[in-house]
């Protein structure tokens, strides 16, 4: 089963409540957290994670765009977020093992994202003990961009090696998904989907979230 996690970049931030309430049907609630460091753009983090986790029972997907993340990924957890999913980009593999086996010790679940081109075999030595990967499908940094078709065939390799391998890890795609790239990215293995703009643009959020999540069928 696919399941959607809208991402509130794209929610309007004057109405943020109002704006999570409307999409609460979805699987999770995607927190895009940016430094300006390892992404030219800042949003929000722990205070706003710490509110939204008051006004929400929905899994908080937490997606952290930032340097030094294992830093700053029990904080995360602790603040709210449910899943916490950083860069493999931004960490060394010392700190990047820490910071997984803290999260999950707290009961939360942990993941690894991927820029566009980050090749799968840079998750490989973590891949057993993941909760999830995150394939990023547009450059990170800003909602509303078109989707890299050529991100596809790494979301194909990474089912192949979770399915054969026999573990449980979700694959996450985000950036660009509507309906034409959630067929793509279902059918080359993901199943959780991020969409910004696509969800956020709608009048009818929980249409929008029901037809994301039967794109692939
Ligand atoms: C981009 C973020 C995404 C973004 C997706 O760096 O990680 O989560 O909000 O937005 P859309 O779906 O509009 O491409
Ligand atoms: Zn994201």
């Amino acid at each position: 089963m696919v399941k959607i996690a809208p991402s509130i970049l794209s929610a309007d931030f004057t109405r943020l409540s109002d704006e999570i309430n409307s999409v609460k049907s979805a699987d999770y609630l995607h927190f895009d957290v940016m430094d300006g460091q390892f992404v030219d753009n800042i949003t929000i983090g722990l205070p706003v994670l710490k509110s939204v986790r008051e006004i929400t029972d929905m899994t908080i997907d937490v997606h952290l765009m930032i340097n030094s993340p294992a830093r700053y990924a029990v904080r995360f957890a602790e603040a709210g977020g449910d899943i916490i999913v950083f860069h493999i980009e931004a960490e060394t593999p010392e700190n990047t093992r820490c910071a997984i086996d803290a999260v999950q010790k707290l009961g939360k679940k942990a993941g690894l994202s991927i820029k566009p081109n980050t090749a799968v075999e840079a998750l490989a030595p973590y891949i057993d003990i993941l909760d999830t990967v995150l394939v990023m499908t547009v450059e990170p940094g800003f909602g509303g961009q078109e989707l890299i078709v050529s991100t596809l065939p790494k979301i194909s390799e990474l089912r192949h090696i979770i399915d054969s391998r026999g573990l449980d890890c979700e694959i996450e795609v985000d950036g660009g998904i509507n309906q034409k790239t959630a067929k793509q990215c279902i059918s080359a293995g993901a199943n959780v989907l991020v969409a910004g703009h696509d969800i956020f643009s709608a009048q009818d959020r929980a249409a929008r979230i029901a037809s994301l999540r039967e794109a692939g069928y």
